[in-house]
């Protein structure tokens, strides 16, 4: 992989861009943006307080990324030159559809192919489809064949629970990982609480309509997240990364939307990764084509690394938060001009500019740690309005803060205002260097009941957990895949 983008020509790049969503991913993502010469000006919806303090940025509050037909006369007023849609709500109120079908250049997917993220059983279906190995599993609209099938699987030889997945936009809460069946149980059980009768369910499956859940096969081993910048067929992949996604340290505690991630993976080396993009994405993508969902954006792959390979667990039709937060500083090429040519259906070409070779994205030398801080009594109801100390501190001390959930106050002072309130992002030459460097900044960082880990990228696993293997009751196997390390 090499960048000649010193010795190529000025690469054409998006000049007015508008950014949807105003969360830490976003923040990211503008800054990056805005670092770039050819990027003229930034216009971000809602966006907040702090994105706004960026160079070059505009917010617009007033306007709902939600809300395509406010979102396609912004851009048009605003003469955009390329649309990024920020999180997953948008996609699934059709903005991309709204924005594509008016000709505005778009990154994020339109409806039917995002459908990918909160459909667990449209996933499995396309990955089936396009040959890709997922946890073995089956999608549900009735209790009863749920909880048998659950049960199976607790019982299968070494297995140890189940996992079982609501269909549906859940805001990354609908996934309860079982240790076993009773609590399986207790999981489907709630989920098909307000759900129609058996016969009713029939008629909802024979009708094509979407199923309640899906029950999977319990999988083990480290995660790991690949995401790729994709254009209907091509896929262009940013450096794999890992997300923390409990609350607590030891990765205990309650789910979270992500408390922080690290990249590189040391137990995913890039020259791994270049041939699961070929083994996932570009299969995924070709299917989705197929079906007349053509997808341009960020495909998102939510990899297990099992002692057999790397398993797909999930596809999210957006960039990771709090994974990008990690990956934007360390692309040691420009994000326009690669967003701009994926949303024209142009990647390789964008690639091609720039001098690209391959299937991922070249990067500084940089490792990159990024901690998220998070506000009292999060995930369940975060306390807002707490007052925010020590961000000047923690700026001086080298590191990139970006703001997921503040708000400034007429004093000029941010308070929280939202679960996750902000990642510190360090970056150093290894990934001690680079924890080192997000942990001093963090510790300057204070309110009333804030949460954070102390534990992001502390220890790093050299290869999958080699007891895993007896627990995974169906082995998969991956080509070049040989415990972290390629064949
Ligand atoms: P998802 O929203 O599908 O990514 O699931 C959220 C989390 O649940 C993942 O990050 C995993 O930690 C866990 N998970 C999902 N599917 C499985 C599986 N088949 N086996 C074990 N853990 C899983
Ligand atoms: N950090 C996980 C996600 O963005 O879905």
């Amino acid at each position: 992989m090499s960048s000649q983008a010193g010795s190529s020509p000025q690469i054409a790049g998006p000049a007015r861009v508008l950014v949807l969503g105003g969360g830490g991913r976003e923040h990211a993502l503008v800054w990056s943006l805005t670092r770039e010469a050819e990027v003229e000006a930034v216009i971000v919806a809602p966006g907040s307080d702090a994105i706004g303090e960026e160079p070059k940025v505009r917010c617009v509050p007033g306007v709902s990324a939600t809300d395509p037909a406010a979102v396609l006369a912004l851009a048009t007023a605003e003469d955009v030159d390329l649309v990024v849609v920020g999180p997953e709500a948008p996609l699934a109120a059709g903005v991309a559809d709204v924005l594509e079908e008016a000709g505005v250049p778009t990154f994020g997917p339109i409806r039917s192919a995002a459908r990918i993220e909160w459909s667990k059983a449209f996933c499995r279906e396309v990955a089936a489809a396009a040959g890709v190995r997922m946890a073995r599993g089956e999608a549900f609209w009735a209790l009863e064949p749920a909880l048998a099938y659950a049960r199976e699987l607790a019982a299968a030889p070494g297995a140890r629970g189940a996992v079982v997945k609501a269909d549906g936009l859940m805001a990354g809460k609908g996934v309860t990982v079982c240790d076993d069946f009773a609590r399986a149980e207790t999981a489907l059980r709630a989920l098909f609480a307000g759900a129609p009768a058996a016969a009713e369910a029939e008629a909802a499956r024979l009708a094509g309509r979407p199923p309640v859940v899906v029950v999977e096969e319990r999988l083990f081993g480290a995660e790991a997240s690949l995401i790729a910048l994709c254009d209907d067929h091509g896929a262009l992949a940013l450096p794999p990364a890992r997300d923390h996604k409990r609350l607590l340290d030891d990765d205990r505690g309650p789910n979270t939307g992500g408390m922080g991630a690290y990249s590189p993976v040391p137990d995913l080396p890039e020259s791994l990764c270049a041939t699961l993009v070929d083994m996932i994405h570009v299969p995924i993508l070709a299917d989705l084509a197929r079906r007349g969902a053509p997808f341009r954006g960020a495909l998102y792959a939510g990899l297990m690394l099992t002692p057999e390979g790397p398993v797909l667990i999930e596809c999210n039709a957006r960039f990771g938060d709090p994974e990008v937060q990690a990956l934007l500083p360390r692309l040691a090429v420009p994000l326009g001009p690669l967003l701009l040519g994926a949303a024209l259906g142009d990647l390789a070409g964008a690639a091609a500019e720039l001098g690209l070779v391959g299937r991922m994205l070249p990067t500084t030398g940089d490792a990159a740690v990024a901690i998220v801080l998070a506000a009292a009594d999060y995930p369940e109801t975060p306390r807002k309005g707490d007052l925010i100390g020590g961000l000047a501190e923690a700026a001086r001390a080298d590191a990139t803060i970006f703001h997921a959930g503040t708000v400034r106050g007429a004093d000029g002072q941010y308070r929280t205002n939202g679960g996750r309130v902000l990642s510190v992002v360090g970056l150093g030459s290894t990934l001690a260097a680079a924890r080192a460097s997000a942990e001093k900044a963090a510790d300057k960082v204070t309110w009333e009941g804030m949460q954070r880990r102390h534990d992001i990228a502390a220890r790093l696993p050299a290869v999958a957990d080699a007891k895993a293997a007896a627990a995974s009751p169906a082995p998969i196997s991956a080509a070049g895949w040989e415990g972290g390390k390629l064949a």
